[in-house]
């Protein structure tokens, strides 16, 4: 495909087929379920505006394809699921996970009417506990799934959150990340606020010094503050992964609330990932994943503890019908107020202050990202196959580091 397609921040929220970050967004290889969520029924999901079926035939293959029959359009997300494929409820034609129609029960003996009905299909790939799939245009020729490093097996230890559905649209999300200084206003009553660590590291009184950078995966921000001694920074970052990936290193700090001496002797041990799919342009899925490489073996039930401690504590007056009442004091009840109330940036105005620096990083990235991919060259995060194999890691680096030399 070559268009020289001149890409506005208007069009970087939309994703449905044919928009421009539609075909962007279909360059990727994308979570759409966790592993363990894939059992022995068929599960209707939407990505970018389409209506699929995600399914394991009986020999234990994953497939993606159209949800509605291509016979008279009843929805597969009721068909049975046998050794072959998946067969619909209704006149039962049968499709493998390639959408190849195999059987027509109803026509005559004989007949290769089948052969010639394909359904919309997508190739799919397990990694780490996680199911991604490919919905760009050559199927049979996907580019590599990244060898993302949260989803690899190092030694450590993983959880997947359950996946977490939200009813506005990502890039709300996505580009919050990229906004250090809401944590200091926003967070301050919540986990960000209270925080022993890194001599009050987001305390709105003493905000860290922040800087976006560009990288190879999409950006970062790297926030720091002095570090204990006069050439040391302490230091946390935060990572933009394209077309959709966040990464964040300070959750045990931030959440389990380790104490300074920690900080400075090793640093974070954590990596907190967050995939986030959208469903449509007003809905997304998000799919956490936690890698721990610390000396606390029951670090995710310590962390859900602590979690469970930072339940909204405001005060909701009972004539307060507002929908995101309470919300103070958990992060994210936060964040999902300001940004399910923001609007879809296409429809928002908007005046972006000196402050907003990373917020205007990361849509020019994104505006360069799609125009080149409708140009047909590959955006970052998309791998050559010479790169396929290399560990793919967002920085989250988070502790005290020697001071960049000016
Ligand atoms: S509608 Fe599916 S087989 Fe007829
Ligand atoms: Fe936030």
């Amino acid at each position: 495909m070559t268009t020289d397609v001149k890409v506005r921040n208007e069009d970087i929220p939309h994703v449905g087929l044919g928009t421009p970050a539609g075909e962007w967004f279909r360059r990727y290889w994308m979570p759409i379920s966790r592993v363990e969520d894939l059992r022995d029924i068929p599960l209707g999901i939407r990505v970018l505006g389409e209506d699929l079926v995600l399914f394991r035939d009986l020999r234990g293959k994953p497939g993606l394809i159209g949800n509605s029959c291509p016979h008279r359009g009843t929805s597969l997300e009721y068909g049975d699921i046998e050794d072959r494929g998946i067969r619909c409820a209704y006149h039962g034609w049968l499709f493998d996970v390639e959408g190849r129609c195999l059987e027509q029960p109803t026509e005559p003996e004989g007949s290769v009417f089948h052969t010639k009905v394909r359904q919309t299909w997508y190739p799919v790939r397990e990694l780490g506990g996680l199911i991604f799939s490919y919905m760009g245009p050559d199927g049979d020729n996907p580019p590599p799934l990244p060898r993302y490093a949260p989803l690899i097996d190092r030694g450590g230890l993983r959880q997947i959150e359950p996946t977490r559905h939200f009813d506005y649209n990502w890039l709300n999300f996505y580009e919050n990340s990229a906004d250090p200084l809401h944590v200091v206003i926003l967070h301050r009553e919540s986990g960000y606020g209270k925080q022993s660590w890194g001599d009050q590291f987001f305390s709105q009184a003493d905000p860290p010094a922040y800087e976006p950078v560009e990288t190879f995966y999409g950006m970062k921000i790297v926030m720091t503050k002095p570090g204990p001694s006069d050439d040391t920074e302490i230091v946390d970052e935060m990572s933009l992964g394209l077309p959709s990936i966040l990464q964040i290193g300070d959750t045990e700090f931030v959440h389990a609330q380790l104490d300074k001496e920690t900080l400075e002797k090793k640093g974070s041990q954590f990596e907190h990932a967050m995939f986030i799919t959208p469903n449509d342009d007003d809905h997304f899925m998000m799919f956490t994943v936690d890698y721990y490489t610390g000396p606390d073996p029951d670090i995710f039930r310590h962390l859900k503890e602590m979690r469970k401690r930072e339940e909204p504590k405001q005060d909701v007056k009972e004539y307060d019908h507002r929908k995101h009442m309470p919300f103070r004091g958990n992060v994210r009840r936060e964040d999902l107020m300001t940004q399910g109330t923001q609007g879809i940036l296409s429809q928002r105005s908007e005046h972006l202050g000196t402050s907003d620096v990373g917020i205007i990083m990361i849509r020019r990235l994104l505006r360069k990202n799609i125009e080149a991919a409708l140009k047909g060259e590959r955006p970052k995060g998309v791998l050559a196959w010479d790169e396929a194999e290399n560990l793919f890691q967002l920085d989250s680096f988070v502790g005290v580091r020697a001071k960049k030399s000016e």
